[in-house]
């Protein structure tokens, strides 16, 4: 049994927001936001998150020559969705048409895509489904105070999404556990050479979380309305707001917990970094995946990277790089891949994929 990538597709708003655009609401200026963060501009979306989200979900479909039909499941890796309820992914789904889908919503913030994609690879592998859709869709402008030059700066919208396929191993020997297996030999331990393969592949991964550390990244929600509340408790006053952020304190956690995380995924998967073709990181800030390069002693070359043009797109920026990757040809068969995320939270992790 293996799993596989069968498509890639994103989507991003026409609607360009340049920093020059920015210098005319806050007090910033180009030089600056390039200097501190590589971000030259973001797209704003007047759509909303579920639209975005349908679109990427369709040209994701499109290259996997699937019919939404045949989806089994359908997770939306979103903090950011138009509604409450329902949920982005079961809009998604009416949308397409995904009648015989299991849908639900992962609020993971900017790891939602990355947890997501080990979530739906997780049910793929106990058989319970067959092909599973992930989204990562967010539309950060909402959430962002267009008055503070410290976080407005750092953001876009945007939504990626690929197509996971349960495929039966030709040929190969029948584990104890009664599936086949790729590797008769069965030699490897790490639950990746088991299954790595030929074929593109999703490996082992790494979830964590700090939900101790969540007002470092915050933004509240609707407001409790019911009349029961007694002022006293404040509660009423937890209103929807504007995202708040600690802007060092991020940069910090990013820049510890990335290489870490990576580091630990790659010695249980006893895969030295040098064989790893690309690192595809959450799009948050050059400085942190320069700092995570040179952390790991690795070369800059391997850490692609698509912020300069569209800002911190939070759960979507991982599975935009990889589909954009993916389209311009710079992904070969066999390329080990290894993806991080992190953000609000806190949460952080990161995943081996084989293409
Ligand atoms: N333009 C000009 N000046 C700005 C500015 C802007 N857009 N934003 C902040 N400044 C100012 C600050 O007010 C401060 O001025 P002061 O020294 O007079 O007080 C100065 O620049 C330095 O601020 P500081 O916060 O120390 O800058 P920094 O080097 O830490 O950069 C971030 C700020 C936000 C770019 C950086 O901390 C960062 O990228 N953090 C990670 C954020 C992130 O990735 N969040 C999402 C995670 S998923």
């Amino acid at each position: 049994m293996e799993i596989k990538v069968i498509g890639t597709g994103s989507y991003v708003p026409e609607r360009t927001l340049t920093n020059e655009d920015l210098e005319q609401i806050v007090e910033t200026s180009d030089a600056w936001i390039r200097e501190r963060t590589g971000i030259g501009s973001r797209r704003i979306t007047e759509a909303g998150t579920t639209a975005m989200a349908v679109e990427a979900a369709k040209r994701a479909l499109e290259m996997a020559q699937t019919a939404p039909e045949a989806l089994d499941l359908i997770i939306v890796g979103t903090s950011t969705g138009d509604c409450l309820f329902p949920g982005t992914a079961c809009e998604v789904q009416a949308a397409l048409g995904a009648a015989g889908a299991a849908c639900f919503d992962l609020s993971a913030a900017c790891s939602g895509f990355l947890f997501s994609l080990n979530t739906a690879c997780v049910y793929l592998e106990s058989g319970a489904y067959q092909r599973a859709l992930v989204i990562g869709a967010d539309t950060l402008s909402k959430t962002v105070d267009w008055s503070d030059r410290s976080t407005c700066i750092l953001f876009g919208d945007g939504a990626g999404a690929a197509v996971f396929e349960r495929v039966e191993a030709a040929g190969g020997e029948t584990g104890a556990d009664g599936r086949k297996r790729a590797d008769p030999d069965g030699s490897a331990g790490g639950r990746m050479q088991k299954t790595w393969g030929h074929e593109s592949r999703v490996g082992p991964f790494i979830m964590k979380a700090d939900g101790g550390r969540g007002e470092v990244l915050h933004c509240a929600g609707t407001p409790l309305r019911n009349p029961f509340i007694k002022e006293e408790t404040g509660n009423k006053e937890k209103g929807f707001g504007y995202m708040t952020m600690n802007g060092q304190e991020v940069f910090r956690f990013a820049v510890k917990t990335v290489p870490e995380v990576l580091e630990a995924l790659l010695e249980k998967a006893e895969v030295p970094p040098e064989d790893i073709r690309y690192f595809i990181l959450h799009q948050a800030n050059e400085r942190i995946i320069a700092a995570v390069a040179k952390r790991m002693k690795q070369p800059i070359e391997k850490f692609p990277m698509n912020l300069e043009r569209y800002g911190n797109t939070s759960g979507a920026s991982i599975p935009i790089l990889l589909d954009e990757m993916n389209r311009e040809g710079k992904l070969a068969r066999g390329d080990k891949l290894a993806l991080a995320g992190f953000g609000a939270g806190l949460t952080w992790g990161a995943t081996l994929l084989l293409w």
